[in-house]
């Protein structure tokens, strides 16, 4: 087992360092030389089909699921389908709309969690089309879904998802830019830039995990809390789901993720003096709510840390303590912003010695429902 973490102490550190090459492998052969399009050999359906869907659901659990609502956001912007993101726990036992003229996409690392496997089949009875986005080749889902593409993150052995994460992201992203060519929903130079600002994500994860330290300083500071809160608005939300789930999952801290938003409605309620809140700020379009946001928590007295882009010269006046990661389109600020959470995480849980690769209660694939 040693040798399989080559050198790393645990299978989860050794696969956030693994997050640069994985989605350049999520990406390769999928962009086109010039950058102008995305590449989608491997989806056999034509063009008239892909014109034709009126809604898609995004179906998965866990991870995956958070995935998922990035996806909805990229799906919605760019190529203008409406988007439905469900647990598949949930979805199979309700009574989804479905015909001919939907798309449901499922999303799973293993291909094998039973939920989603039964939701695929749900979908498909109902007469959807179904297209599996997942990392292991020939796995049930990618048997039984009409279409699949696979993320090629390598694989994934530590409980707690990371890379099987952010190339799912990447794939979500490729699939969104792919319809609007379709659709052509979006300009050509915007596709361009965005295929431009895709390509700098790997050496930009790369550069995050090259200073971890100040990261493994909050995690040993706030490690003993009972209680994290992660806020943010729009895919900064979707975000601060996964960072908080990373949490609970490996360090066993209670933490809660809202849009920061909604904290008014209630969970404002819990922020105290010295509860430490993760305020991610990446979303340019909603920057100034957001800093309303971090000022109602910091009025409580709350401990704020900042998860920024490198090029925001403001958001140190409003928080106690700043991560900045490089600066992006803020549609691909997910992908970074989500490595200091995970590292955060570990390195939580290696704090109160918790078994990081195996947490108590929870497995990598749950193969019952
Ligand atoms: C389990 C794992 C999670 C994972 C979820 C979905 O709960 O512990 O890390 O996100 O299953 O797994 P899948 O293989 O379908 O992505």
């Amino acid at each position: 087992e040693a040798a399989e973490k080559g050198g790393y102490e645990h299978f989860m550190i050794k696969e956030i360092y693994e997050q640069s090459k994985a989605v350049r492998e999520t990406m390769s052969a999928r962009i086109a030389k010039d950058d102008s399009a995305i590449v989608m050999d491997e989806l056999k359906w034509n063009k008239e089909f892909l014109n034709s869907i009126r809604k898609i659901f995004i179906v998965a659990c866990g991870t995956a699921y958070h995935a998922g609502f990035v996806g909805k956001y990229y799906i919605e912007k760019l190529a203008r389908i409406p988007v439905e993101v469900d647990i598949a726990s949930e979805f199979r036992y309700r009574s989804p709309i479905i015909d001919d003229r939907t798309l449901t996409i499922v999303i799973s690392q293993s291909g094998e969690t039973s939920d989603t496997l039964a939701a695929l089949k749900e979908a498909k009875r109902l007469g959807s089309k179904t297209l599996a986005v997942t990392n292991v080749v020939g796995s049930s889902i990618a048997r039984e879904a009409d279409q699949v593409v696979y993320t090629w993150a390598g694989p994934e052995i530590a409980v707690a998802s990371t890379k099987a994460y952010t190339t799912q992201l990447i794939m979500m992203f490729m699939l969104s830019l792919y319809m609007s060519e379709i659709k052509k929903t979006i300009e050509k130079d915007y596709t361009k830039h965005l295929i431009g600002a895709l390509r700098q994500v790997p050496s930009q994860i790369h550069e995050i995990l090259e200073d971890v330290e100040p990261i493994k300083t909050f995690a040993q500071k706030y490690g003993f809390n009972e209680d994290v809160f992660f806020i943010g608005r729009s895919l900064d939300y979707a975000v601060a789901l996964e960072g908080s789930l990373k949490l609970k999952e490996i360090s066993y801290i209670h933490a809660e993720a809202y849009a920061a938003g909604e904290l008014k409605h209630g969970t404002l309620a819990l922020i105290i003096e010295g509860v430490p809140v993760i305020a991610l700020a990446t979303q340019e379009s909603v920057y100034e709510k957001t800093l309303s946001n971090i000022k109602e928590v910091k009025a409580r007295d709350a401990v704020v840390i900042g998860i920024a882009l490198a090029n925001d010269d403001q958001i140190e006046k409003y928080v106690d303590h700043i991560i900045k990661v490089p600066t992006t389109d803020e549609l691909l600020a997910p992908l970074l912003a989500v490595v200091p959470l995970q590292l955060l995480a570990y390195y939580a849980a290696i704090t109160r010695g918790c078994d990081v690769d195996k947490p108590r209660n929870l497995a990598k694939s749950v193969t019952v429902e």
